[in-house]
């Protein structure tokens, strides 16, 4: 399986938004590898275009000494938060850039690029052009900024020619998902699809146009030609935020198709992280720092928070207040203090060696345990990740509802006890295995903790196993304080 995440510009250092859709990701990447799937999960920074090019020279660097920069305060953040990708791709590296010529040269060859003139509105920080009915009271949709009115001859491409196939890509197929976006996408394709320009003459920090002295490719299709650079195309599923659809759904099939090149099987857009009701943006000035979060909660509490707290696909607003609620909840008065219980209960009391037959309480648990695979699987097929994690935390819950039913700690027959702590303890290896994904620190520690090895790949199926070596250690997830100013 091949996943990625959309490329962030190396204008500024990253955001909580950025991490949000990097954690899901690794949330997905690490799913399918603890199912034994080959993954590769590519991400990157997309590193040309006039922004950079302006803000480089606003701080006196050279852009690529700027790029460079942000690029390395990217994968020290990646580090932080456990994000286990293959490939950081870097649109300024020499193999990329061969590979968007090579793209570049198919479009040439297919005779779908012709020279023309672009007059219209562009707005530098989405690097995008924008029909004077998109624009919100003459601003940028997404920035509420003005745009830049620009005139240039360049290279177009015949995007026109692929209305009809498009239309069948994203009408009759789920290319795009999910159907709210997909309805978007539909939308714009009834108006008509008009050809865009994809190179630009009035910025030099970029991808020389071998045939056209002075220009540069729009940066658009050099970043959408990471894909092609960074991993085993074609690419099973793009993560993106829902504000860059139109260029993963539109431009980028279009420009496949037109390449001779394989179309990737599925668009994934994205909510947006919002703080007020506002798109969290540098633009914007309310930005997160991801690694105060981190240093404060760790990087499990800042992964789990996120997958947990947006259903995936939807908009969610940040709030410190509400991150503290899901933390102390799920995961240090949840899966933390089940762990806790579970460890202290298995190591207080030897094992008899013999057990008592199970009871109705050890078949519903066991049933509740087996329900698990198939839900989860439903809900990662669709990238339901949020559900995914709410089916763990009910596991959980059913778990300690097994310990309030069985009540082991006043249990006098040692070979009943035997038998209850048996569940107790694999009930809870479940939940960790189940859990790798969202929060891998503490799901490795639980599970060395309960039977003293990793997950291991296909490791969730629920076994009848007597107990092995349990260990107790810390809380996994220490309660936080939720009152103003308190920790
Ligand atoms: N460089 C382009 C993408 C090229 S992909 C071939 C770009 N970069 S970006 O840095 O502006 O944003 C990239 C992605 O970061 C968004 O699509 C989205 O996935 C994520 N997010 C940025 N801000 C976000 C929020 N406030 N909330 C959630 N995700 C956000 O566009």
């Amino acid at each position: 399986m091949y996943l990625t995440t959309p490329i962030y510009y190396a204008n500024d250092v990253p955001h909580i938004g950025h991490a949000y859709v990097t954690i899901a990701a690794d949330a997905v990447a690490r799913y399918y590898r603890l199912h034994g799937q080959q993954v590769f999960l590519l991400t990157g920074t997309d590193e040309h275009g006039v922004n950079i090019e302006r803000i480089a020279r606003r701080r006196g660097v050279h852009p690529q000494t700027h790029v460079d920069e942000i690029a390395a305060a990217f994968t020290q953040l990646w580090q932080r938060l456990d994000i286990q990708y293959d490939r950081f791709i870097r649109t300024t590296e020499p193999e990329h850039v061969r590979t968007a010529l090579d793209l570049w040269s198919r479009l040439q060859a297919s005779g779908d690029l012709y020279r023309g003139t672009y007059e219209g509105d562009y707005c530098p920080r989405c690097e995008a052009y924008y029909q004077p009915d998109e624009l919100l009271d003459g601003d940028c949709p997404v920035h509420h900024l003005p745009c830049e009115h620009l005139q240039e001859e360049n290279w177009f491409f015949r995007l026109s020619n692929y209305q009809a196939q498009l239309e069948r890509l994203i009408g009759e197929t789920d290319f795009v998902q999910p159907p709210t976006r997909r309805n978007e996408v539909l939308g714009v394709l009834r108006q008509g699809l008009k050809d865009f320009s994809v190179t630009r003459r009035q910025v030099s920090w970029g991808i020389p146009v071998p045939e056209s002295p002075g220009e540069v490719l729009y940066v658009w299709v050099d970043a959408l030609a990471n894909y092609l650079s960074g991993g085993p195309w074609p690419a099973d599923t793009h993560l993106v935020g829902k504000e860059i659809v139109r260029f993963h759904c539109l431009y980028w099939p279009a420009l496949l198709l037109s390449a001779g090149l394989a179309l990737p099987r599925r668009v994934f857009a994205h909510g947006w992280l919002t703080k007020d009701g506002q798109k969290i943006s540098k633009t914007t000035g309310n930005t997160i720092d991801p690694g105060a979060l981190v240093d404060r909660y760790g990087s499990d509490a800042v992964r789990y928070y996120f997958v947990r707290a947006v259903p995936f696909g939807k908009d969610g607003d940040f709030t410190e207040q509400a991150f503290l609620a899901t933390y102390n909840g799920d995961l240090a008065n949840g899966f933390g203090n089940l762990v806790q219980r579970a460890t202290a209960l298995a190591t207080r009391h030897p094992d008899a060696g013999s057990r008592a037959p199970a009871t109705s309480a050890e078949d519903k648990l066991r049933r509740a345990a087996e329900a698990l695979p198939t839900r989860i699987e439903a809900a990662f097929d669709t990238l339901a990740l949020h559900e995914a994690a709410t089916a763990v935390g009910e596991f959980v819950r059913a778990v300690d509802r097994y310990l309030d039913a069985t009540e082991p700690w006043k249990q006098r027959d040692p070979e009943r006890l035997a038998t209850v702590l048996d569940h107790v303890v694999e009930a809870t290896r479940v939940a960790a295995w189940y859990y790798a994904p969202f929060i891998p620190r503490a799901a490795l520690e639980a599970h060395c903790r309960l039977i003293g090895t990793p997950p291991v790949p296909d490791g969730g199926a629920f076994e009848a196993r007597p107990r092995g070596t349990v260990r107790t250690g810390e809380p996994l997830f220490a309660r936080q304080k939720t009152s103003p100013g308190g920790r």
